[in-house]
C-alpha cells in the first residue's frame, strides 16, 4: 500500500484478522452521523426519500440474499448462468496477474465463479471486496478458509470511498466488478459521474465488468419486485426498523406497506413505502419529525433496466471501450467486459 492509499484510510479502523484477511470500515459515530444527516435532507424534501444504500444493514442484507434466492427475482439468476459459462470468454483477456476490485461484494457468493477464473491463469490473487454492508466481514473469511492463494483487504464504505482507496493501491492491473445490476440503482447523473469516476481511476490495462438488466416484459418486472412470499416488501419496510433501531425513531412498520411500480417512460421500477394513515414520526438522532398524510410516498430505490443502445452510449460517453456484452439464455440481462478508451 503506498503513502497516498495510507492517508486515504486515516478516517478508517483497520482490522486485521488473519495474514491473509484485514479490512477497513469507517468509525462508527461518522456513519451514524451520516445517515442522520442524511434523512435529516430527505425525509423534509416535498418528495420524501430514503437512499437505497440504507437498506443494507445486517438484517437488510440477509433479506437480500433472500430475495436472490426467490425464483421471480431474476437478475440473480440470469446473472449466475452467464458467470457459469465465462471461463472460456474471459480467459483471453486475463493474460497478466490481476487483482480483483469488486463493488458491492455482500456476501460474495458469485464473487467465488470469478475467483475461480482468476485462479486459473494466475497462483495468487488480492481480491478487494467494497460493500456498504459488514456482511463483507463474514464473506472474507469464509473465501480465505476456501481459497489458500487469496489474500483479502476489504473496504466496509461507499463505493466511491472504497474506490478512492483502491486509486492508489500499486501497478497491478485489476479487474473492477460492478454486479448485480447495482448500477440501475443509481440516477442517471450519478450513475454517469460514478462510471467516469472508475474510467479516471482506471489504468490502461485495467478491465471494467458491469451487471446490466435489460428492459424486458413488464409481468417479469412487476413480478420481480413483488414477490409473492412478501420478502421484497419486508426488505424495503427493514429500511424504517434500521431507522428506530439506529436513530430511535417510532416507525410503525404495520403503518406503511411496499409499493413497487415499473415506470416505461423513464425505463424503471420504483419502489416506495406507502403511508397507511395519516401520521407523524420522531427521529431523534436527526432532531426531525416528520408528517406523512395517507397514501404519501416515501421514495426508497429506482432500478434502472437498460436497451443494449442506452448500454452502448453509456459506455460510449463515460470513455469506455465495449469488449464483449454477454446474455443470458432468456436475454433477460447482460455483463459487458471494458476498458478504457
Ligand atoms: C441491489 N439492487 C440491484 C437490487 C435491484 O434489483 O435493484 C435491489 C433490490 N430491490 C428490490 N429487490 C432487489
Amino acid at each position: 500500500m503506498n503513502d497516498k492509499s495510507k492517508q486515504k484510510m486515516s478516517g478508517y479502523q483497520s482490522y486485521l484478522i488473519q495474514d491473509n484477511l484485514k479490512y477497513f470500515k469507517p468509525h462508527k459515530t461518522s456513519v451514524t452521523v451520516t445517515f442522520a444527516e442524511e434523512l435529516r435532507k430527505t425525509l423534509q424534501e416535498p418528495k420524501k426519500s430514503i437512499s437505497p444504500k440504507f437498506f443494507y444493514d445486517e438484517n437488510g442484507s440477509k433479506l437480500f440474499d433472500e430475495i436472490c434466492s426467490l425464483p421471480e427475482y431474476y437478475p440473480y439468476n440470469s446473472e449466475t448462468e452467464i458467470l457459469q459459462t465465462l471461463e472460456k470468454k474471459l480467459l483471453p483477456y486475463l493474460s497478466n496477474e490481476f487483482h480483483l476490485v469488486e463493488l458491492g461484494s455482500g456476501s460474495s457468493v458469485k464473487t467465488r465463479l470469478l475467483i475461480n477464473i482468476l485462479f486459473k491463469s494466475q497462483t495468487h490473487l488480492q481480491y478487494f471486496p467494497i460493500d456498504i454492508s459488514e456482511i463483507l466481514d463474514q464473506s472474507a473469511k469464509n473465501l480465505c478458509m476456501d481459497y489458500e492463494n487469496l489474500t483479502v483487504t476489504g473496504v466496509v464504505d461507499t463505493f466511491e470511498n472504497g474506490l478512492d482507496f483502491i486509486e492508489h493501491y500499486d501497478d497491478k492491473p485489476n479487474l473492477i466488478t460492478f454486479l448485480g445490476s447495482s448500477f440501475g440503482n443509481f440516477n442517471e447523473n450519478e450513475g454517469m459521474k460514478f462510471l467516469q469516476k472508475i474510467n479516471n481511476l482506471m489504468k490502461s490495462d485495467d478491465l471494467f465488468l458491469i451487471g446490466l438488466d435489460l428492459k424486458k416484459d413488464q409481468q417479469v418486472l412487476h413480478n420481480a419486485y413483488n414477490d409473492s412470499q412478501n420478502i421484497t416488501a419486508k426488505f424495503n419496510l427493514n429500511v424504517l426498523k434500521r431507522i428506530n433501531d439506529e436513530l430511535g425513531a417510532d416507525f410503525d412498520l404495520e403503518n406503511f406497506e411496499h409499493h413497487a411500480i415499473y415506470d416505461e417512460e423513464k425505463g424503471r421500477v420504483e419502489m416506495y413505502l406507502r403511508s397507511l394513515s395519516d401520521q407523524s414520526i420522531t427521529i431523534p438522532k436527526s432532531d426531525l419529525s416528520v408528517t406523512l398524510s395517507k397514501d404519501e410516498l416515501i421514495h426508497t430505490e429506482n432500478s434502472h433496466k437498460f436497451s443494449i443502445s442506452q448500454i452502448d452510449s453509456l459506455l460510449n460517453e463515460c470513455n469506455f471501450e465495449k469488449l464483449e456484452i454477454w446474455f443470458d439464455s432468456k436475454n433477460y440481462y447482460s455483463l459487458v467486459l471494458a476498458k478504457k478508451l
